[in-house]
């Protein structure tokens, strides 16, 4: 861990190990130029504590970079609470108000809201002891409720301006859409696409979520051992990060991936990978970010709900839009145009 924090190039890690759960909590801040940093709340399970850090730090920066592109007032931040298998429910509300109080004792140099393994009703939880510094609680508890649904808009704004990019039009119609993970993203996702008429398929770790989405839509299902073999016109992947590895992006058969899930790249590299056969890869973070900017806007800038949607849809259209054009007039991976964008903001 001496080793990863050495070499990292954000500003501050805070640790606390949290004995009664026998939970790790890590906060890192990258960068706090452009404003305080904020960001979501993670909670999983990780093979160690090392690997939990290592997720932090990364996403840290993601969110730094995510709020760059478009221009936001704030820094990037990202705390990663890695929790032992078993974690029964009385145990995790005692971790999540621990955790509030850390959150309130560091006095507004974090804020933070939901994500992966988090949720508005959590979020209540965690404001009992880290108010003011936590967003999107439960509308009950003032709150704005769950970004997934504001970062899903976004995610369709950009498999849109993709297609249109790809094909000078941005009509869905009948374009084959494959969706990774259907949880409070991708759940939302699947139905703004199937309303413009896409053809939606979906594949989903949680037996529970395929039989619903099965039943309910009746979309086709693929495996997750077959995702990388399906022939679509946008991948979407809206579950974990890591998952363009140089072996599937080998061998991915889209014609773009536009996705909410966080740090998609297994390395910056990968998305070389992608350009030498023509996949048009819409860096994550440059269209991931309609749940921050959503509810920040609302719980901060006084937004209505329907400007949020309007200026999400709005700021990744014109972000992909930038960073697609830029990559092709400096003959650049999409990655690196969107890393030169959010950096040179950034320095700025
Ligand atoms: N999960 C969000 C993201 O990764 C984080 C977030 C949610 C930040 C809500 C602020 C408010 O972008």
């Amino acid at each position: 861990m001496e080793q990863l924090i050495r070499g990292w190039k954000g500003e501050i890690v805070i640790v606390r190990y949290d004995r009664e759960a026998d939970a790790w909590i890590f906060i890192a801040i990258y960068s706090t130029r452009l404003g305080p940093a904020a960001g979501g709340t993670r909670m999983r399970t990780y093979p160690s504590a090392k690997a939990a850090l290592q997720d932090a730090m990364l996403l840290a920066k993601g969110m730094a970079y995510k709020y760059a592109v478009p221009n936001m007032p704030w820094g990037g931040g990202k705390c990663v609470i890695a929790v032992p298998e078993t974690l029964d429910k009385k145990a995790r509300l005692g971790l999540l108000r621990r955790y509030g109080a850390l959150v309130k004792q560091l006095g507004g140099m974090f804020y933070t809201g939901p994500d992966m393994g988090t949720c508005s009703e959590d979020m209540d939880i965690i404001a009992e002891t880290g108010a003011p510094y936590i967003f999107a609680c439960t509308p009950k508890a003032g709150g704005s409720g769950s970004s997934g649904p504001y970062t899903a808009i976004g995610v369709f704004a950009g498999i849109k301006a993709a297609c249109e990019h790809l094909h000078g039009d941005g009509s869905l119609g009948n374009k084959r859409v494959l969706v990774q993970g259907l949880g409070n993203v991708g759940g939302p996702l699947v139905e703004l696409l199937l309303n413009s008429g896409a053809r939606v398929l979906f594949t989903e770790v949680d037996e529970s979520l395929v039989k619903q989405y099965r039943s309910k839509f009746g979309l086709e299902y693929v495996p997750p051992g077959a995702v990388y073999d399906t022939e679509c016109d946008v991948f979407s992947p809206c579950a974990i990060g890591g998952i363009l590895t140089p072996e599937t992006a080998s061998k991915i058969k889209c014609k773009a991936i536009v996705g909410g899930a966080n740090n998609q790249l297994s390395s910056p590299d990968v998305a070389r990978i992608m350009e030498k056969r023509s996949v048009l890869y819409a860096p994550d973070y440059v269209v991931n970010v309609g749940g921050a900017m959503a509810i920040l806007g609302m719980e901060t800038q006084g937004w209505s709900k329907e400007r949020a949607e309007e200026e999400v849809a709005l700021a990744v259209r014109m972000a992909l839009k930038k960073v697609l054009e830029l990559a092709r007039e400096q003959g650049i991976t999409t990655e690196e145009a969107a890393s030169r964008v959010a950096e040179k903001r950034l320095e700025d």
